[in-house]
């Protein structure tokens, strides 16, 4: 039975050093009965550091659409890259506009590269250094603290869970890879809030994540919303400093529910002002499959509230775990999908996934 809980809770990361029974117990509680949980006194992401970030964003994206659309997406297979998030038809619609990132490695070669992995891998597209400048260097910086953050949390993953931490390490490939974004949501309009039902207006809508261990995300505004085990919506506290992190379906999976995957959602009604978000995810094996491992394959179950999403379902149902990576990839880019992967999306759309 999970605990319900009315706040998220805010872990102070140093106590991992400093005191760790009281660390790993309010860490144990955030991640096996909440999902969610808000660290502070990480190394690396001061406030000023922080702030640094969401100032270079936001000169980014106020860049004219021109030149954002010259470094869009539909340039680059991998979808690296500017992209609007409020064009897109269906559930994946969003008031916002981002730059999606990856490893920066060369296009994969050859006649029978497969679709999924043209759309993992590629270059960045860098916006000119002169035009933004440090803004590499310091995206850069900040990817290599989010993957020190990833590697301390996952051995603590482990400690939770008992197992040796070579067992996770075993899912993640030897080389690095990673998806991250910049998300600027854009605020509240009088059309928006007249459009708004329940209290909601769509940010993004809720859901779990699907293809993931653990995401991890700066934000500089509130606008983030967890659904507790009553069904209520929590709001994810603006902390400076703070980085949220949450637990992903596949790490659910691999503990047997065990680890709980929340469901969340973007509400633009809590949106006054210009949001800017840095999300990260240290990405798994592409090819290995997750299954409950041994000691959590009976006992925890899932949490049942969480509404079913059919399309989630019909994806989670695709036995090859490349080609659901690579479908996952395409139900979020829809319209430049459709262009790049003609075939992989007719595909998709007739298996119900789209
Ligand atoms: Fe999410």
């Amino acid at each position: 039975m999970k605990r319900d809980f009315t706040g998220i809770p805010i872990v102070d990361f140093s106590l991992s050093h400093s005191d760790p029974p009281k660390y790993y117990e309010q860490l144990r509680f955030a991640l096996e009965d909440v999902g969610f949980v808000v660290f502070v006194n990480v190394p690396g992401f001061e406030d000023a550091f922080q702030k640094k970030l969401f100032a270079r964003a936001e000169y980014l994206f106020s860049k004219p659409q021109a030149w954002k659309d010259a470094l869009g997406t539909q340039h680059l297979y991998a979808l690296r890259g500017y992209f609007r998030a409020d064009d897109i038809s269906g559930p994946h619609k969003a008031y916002a506009e981002a730059f999606r990132f990856g490893p920066d490695l060369p296009v994969p070669v050859g006649e029978d590269v497969p679709f999924w992995l043209k759309l993992h891998q590629g270059p960045n597209q860098w916006p000119d250094e002169e035009e933004l400048p440090r803004f590499r260097e310091l995206m850069e910086t900040l990817f290599n603290r989010y993957h020190a953050l990833n590697i301390a949390l996952n051995a603590h993953i482990c400690h939770i869970l008992d197992i040796p931490e070579a067992v996770m390490g075993s899912y993640f490939p030897d080389a690095t890879e990673f998806n991250s974004a910049i998300w600027h949501y854009l605020p509240l309009t009088p059309e928006i809030r007249a459009a708004a039902q329940d209290g909601f207006a769509q940010g993004m809508h809720e859901h779990r994540d699907p293809s993931t261990f653990v995401t991890c995300l700066i934000q500089s505004r509130p606008g983030l919303e967890v659904q507790n085990h009553a069904g209520e919506w929590v709001d994810v506290p603006m902390i400076e400093g703070g980085v949220v992190c949450n637990i992903g379906m596949q790490l659910m999976k691999l503990t047997g529910g065990k680890l709980v995957a929340t469901t969340h959602r973007v509400n633009t009604l809590k949106i006054e002002e210009d949001r800017y978000t840095i999300p990260y995810v240290l990405s798994t094996k592409l090819d290995k499959k997750v299954a409950p491992l041994p000691q959590f394959a009976n006992g925890y179950s899932a949490k049942d509230h969480a509404a079913p999403n059919p399309k989630i379902l019909k994806l989670m149902g695709i036995d090859d775990p490349l080609e659901r990576s690579g479908y996952a990839r395409l139900s979020l880019f829809p319209a430049v999908g459709q262009r790049l992967y003609p075939q992989e999306f007719q595909r998709a759309h007739n298996l119900g996934l789209l």
